[in-house]
């Protein structure tokens, strides 16, 4: 896979790639991600990347100009499933989301700045338009963050355990249910008795329902959908 994250702050999203999964994902060569700094495309000695509303209104938006020679000048590269705008208007990001963009080959992301982007941008460049959640971020880098690292670990390889995406919070609509290591005893804190009977169906008949059960204490929305 080949993510492609366009952005005026390049260097607010370098470190979440030079870091533990991300970083093993990249140099296994199961993931390659380019950061483009959108002044780059731009034609005027400022660099500038925004504008004033036209009819008028606070706040700057970002011109469609560089954002089409950026764009134009990655797909004369190569095709892409995906041009993905980070807003926090777009459709909520979901492990199900996660786990189709996991399966796409070549992706842009935009990161949004100041109001937003022309909607000139949105209507005919950008394919899917995501947000992280129900607030509003000063960019759309750290967005974009989130959505790489929910993305990546799923690609086949990147985590150790094959399985261990699987049987994370919310992949069948539940969260995961609760864990324990070493001690067995800590402080007369004990784990339940129940994980060390070596009874697998039995185990994962209580995983099955503390999952469910925490899953409807938490979060009874998810067992609605
Ligand atoms: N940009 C600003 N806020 C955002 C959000 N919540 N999700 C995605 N992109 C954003």
């Amino acid at each position: 896979m080949r993510i492609d994250i366009i952005t005026v702050l390049p260097e607010l999203l370098k470190s979440p790639f030079e870091a533990s999964i991300l970083k093993r994902a990249i140099e296994a060569n199961l993931v390659e991600v380019h950061l483009h700094n959108l002044r780059d495309y731009t034609t005027d000695n400022y660099k500038s990347v925004d504008d004033t509303q036209f009819g008028g209104g606070a706040g700057m938006v970002m011109m469609i100009e560089p954002i089409d020679k950026c764009i134009s000048a990655l797909k004369a590269e190569r095709h892409y499933n995906e041009v993905i705008y980070m807003t926090p208007d777009g459709e909520t990001l979901k492990q199900g989301i996660a786990n189709q963009i996991s399966l796409k080959e070549n992706i842009i992301i935009l990161c949004g700045h100041y109001k937003g982007v022309d909607q000139r941008v949105r209507d005919h460049y950008i394919t899917r338009e995501i947000s992280i959640g129900d607030y509003v971020l000063s960019g759309g880098e750290l967005a974009a963050a989130v959505l790489c690292d929910a993305v990546i670990r799923l690609i086949p390889g990147v985590l150790g355990n094959e399985t261990s995406a699987l049987t994370d919070s919310f992949q069948d609509n539940l969260l995961a249910p609760p864990i324990y290591t070493k001690p067995r005893e800590y402080k007369g804190l004990k784990v339940p008795e129940l994980l060390f009977s070596g009874n697998l169906p039995k185990i994962e008949k209580w995983r099955e329902e503390e999952a469910y059960k925490r899953t409807k204490e938490r979060r009874p929305d998810l067992l609605e959908d």
